[in-house]
């Protein structure tokens, strides 16, 4: 999409009326801290909050992944859309009026903000036609069949507007374009009717089916779901990928369901929406289901916003061919899971039923004491592996302990490994504990060291020393004395004449060709700005500038507080690291110099190089000992 070139009194405004507290709670649930709110951080994967939103200074920060900035920037990074998109859509929230640069741009503007807008108009103005359809006459049927075949209140039928396509080939097509006028390309944008193969015109994707909304966080209609009625094939008809709809990052009820997950701090997945819709009928408002499709690490990531312990139960149908639905369904979490990120548990229903099939004849505690027992998915693996085999027949035996070996082959974490081997081991000694320590030693032999147990050790053995690496390299030195000194210019105002002046008389610069740029931004702003960082992030942003470079100065973690509160002396050390280095090239080239003359020619020359060299050299022991002095206080 083309990007228009907001007027910079547009983002300012938005900035100002746009809460970041606000913002970040359509995606995060947010818990207050002291004066700051705390979530777990929706850019990874975490199980304690690290994910911080300062309501005062309007920004965000991860202390585990170190994303950080203000609210533009982050519906940028998780909708990954663009700078002006986001402000456009928040001027819209918050009702800023939008001015461009150039006044041509305006129409041109407004056709984009509205194109996403318009989306959501077509598809609710369709699913209020739905649902009308549906008490009408001519859906009668689909009503008995909602009503009588599946058992809804008309709440339920209600809460979850369904609704009803006629059969007609252009019924919703003459609704949208002819009496409200909608453009017809946008109403094919919006997924609901294709042009027709032969001849012009166009037809209505959903004909003759039962219509489920499919709606995303905050409660829009973004697609459909639409059942036959009949025999006819498929039986779920889909809407097709959209601006607004992606079906591997949706999952279907989590509006409903969201407030549920993170009471409950659980989110069951079923498979379809009638198991979804079943649930929440009978009170289980915690459940969602994924669309057809194996689960995708969006949709996972999605949900565990919701739950602090990431809590994730698959209520899947596995029943004919068990083992492979069930990790076809799991998908790409499998990962997730033997890493311990996801506490992944397994329902099964007795007869291979689903959720709604289940509900018809059973109580809603029967399927709460379902849930409740539901096993880990390690240990659901371990029963289907054991399941049907006689352990105390040789070749069963031999076939079990080579699956099992293979299966905890793949957890990451040791203790969980320490305690499968255990528990396997167990298994395997049929009830005779004499025989556990051989199992264990068994299994442990067979279970080949995996690249995961190595991973874990590098890691260990740096987090115990970055002091050490903090002083080993000259050039990490150099870029932490400059990122420290940013951060003070831009987080004490009261420092930040005393910066200027000292690098402008000592003739100084930033030898890294970010903090460089970083410098050159900020100075442009007058020195008494006390909004200087998010001035700078909205700069940045619209020069689109990657603003991970610069996070690391922008906020602060814990270490870095500390550094800043002691700023007078922090100041002269950043300051002697960044003069040393000068100081160390002026020194070499006097050196080159004075190697070079021949004192017999130029006496005077061979004395004046010599000289230089050696006052750099008494200057750059001066700064050796300030830099250490200040830093070694701090440390
Ligand atoms: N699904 C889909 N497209 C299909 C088939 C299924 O999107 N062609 C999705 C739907 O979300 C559906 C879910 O997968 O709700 C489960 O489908 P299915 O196993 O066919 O569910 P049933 O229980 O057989 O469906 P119903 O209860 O409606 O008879
Ligand atoms: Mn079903």
């Amino acid at each position: 999409m083309q990007i228009p070139r907001l007027h910079p009194d547009t983002i300012e405004e938005v900035k100002n009326r746009a809460d970041i507290v606000d913002v970040v709670s359509d995606y995060v649930v947010l818990k207050r801290r002291g004066k700051n709110f705390v979530g777990l951080c929706p850019f990874h994967s975490e199980k304690t909050p690290s994910f911080t939103v300062n309501p005062t200074k309007q920004t965000y920060y991860c202390f585990g992944c170190q994303a950080g900035g203000n609210a533009i920037k982050f519906i940028m990074e998780l909708d990954k859309r663009h700078f002006a998109e986001v402000v456009l859509d928040l001027a819209k929230r918050y009702q800023v009026p939008v001015k461009t640069l150039e006044p041509e741009q305006r129409q041109e503007l407004q056709r984009q903000i509205s194109l996403r807008d318009q989306l959501y108009e077509v598809l609710a103005s369709a699913a209020q036609f739905y649902q009308h359809a549906l008490r009408q006459n001519l859906g009668q049927k689909a009503m008995e069949y909602l009503l009588e075949n599946r058992q809804l209140s008309t709440e339920t039928i209600q809460k979850f507007g369904l609704g009803y396509a006629p059969p007609g080939w252009e019924t919703l097509y003459k609704y949208l374009v002819e009496n409200k006028h909608y453009p017809v390309q946008l109403v094919e944008k919006a997924g609901l009717i294709k042009p027709r193969k032969e001849g012009k015109g166009y037809y209505d994707v959903f004909r003759d089916r039962l219509m489920i909304p499919i709606r995303d966080v905050q409660g829009r209609v973004i697609a459909f779901g639409g059942r036959t009625l009949t025999d006819e094939q498929p039986k779920y008809l889909n809407s097709p990928e959209t601006e607004l709809f992606s079906k591997g990052k949706t999952l279907f009820a989590l509006d409903q369901a969201k407030d549920g997950i993170s009471k409950l701090d659980q989110a069951v997945v079923v498979e379809g929406y009638f198991d979804v819709i079943a649930l929440h009928a009978a009170g289980i408002n915690n459940a969602v289901a994924s669309l057809g499709t194996a689960l995708s690490i969006e949709q996972v990531r999605l949900l565990l916003r919701y739950s602090d312990s990431k809590q994730l139960i698959l209520n899947f149908d596995a029943d004919q061919a068990g083992v492979n639905a069930a990790e076809r369904a799991i998908g790409e979490i499998a990962n997730l899971a033997y890493q311990g990120e996801v506490q992944l548990k397994i329902l099964n229903l007795p007869n291979g039923k689903d959720a709604d099939e289940y509900l018809q004849t059973h109580t809603v505690t029967d399927y709460q004491q379902l849930l409740a027992n539901a096993p880990l998915w390690l240990n659901w693996q371990i029963e289907e592996i054991i399941k049907d085999r006689d352990l105390r027949q040789p070749t069963d035996f031999q076939i079990v302990t080579k699956e099992i070996v293979k299966l905890l082959q793949n957890i990451v974490n040791s203790d969980t490994l320490n305690y499968y081997i255990s528990y396997c081991a167990e298994i395997l000694s049929l009830g005779d504990s004499r025989l556990v320590p051989l199992r264990v030693e068994n299994l442990r032999t067979q279970i080949t060291p995996s690249s995961s147990v190595t991973f874990s050790q590098p890691h260990k053995v740096q987090s115990k020393k970055p002091k050490l690496t903090f002083f080993t390299t000259e050039r990490s030195l150099l870029e932490q004395a400059e990122a420290l000194l940013l951060r003070i210019f831009l987080h004490c105002p009261e420092q930040r004449q005393l910066i200027f002046e000292e690098l402008e008389d000592r003739n100084l610069d930033f030898s890294l060709s970010h903090h460089r740029f970083l410098w050159q931004q900020s100075v442009e702003f007058s020195l008494e700005e006390i909004d200087l960082i998010s001035k700078l992030e909205n700069k940045l942003l619209a020069l689109e500038e990657d603003l991970k470079l610069f996070t690391h100065v922008f906020h602060l973690n814990e270490k870095n507080k500390l550094e800043i509160i002691r700023t007078p002396q922090v100041v002269q050390a950043t300051l002697a690291c960044m003069e040393k280095v000068l100081r160390e090239k002026r020194q070499r080239h006097f050196m080159e110099l004075w190697e070079n003359v021949d004192p017999k020619i130029e006496p005077e020359k061979e004395r004046i190089y010599y000289e230089n060299a050696m006052n750099e050299k008494r200057r750059i022991q001066e700064l050796e000992r300030q830099r250490q002095f200040s830093i070694l206080e701090l440390l």
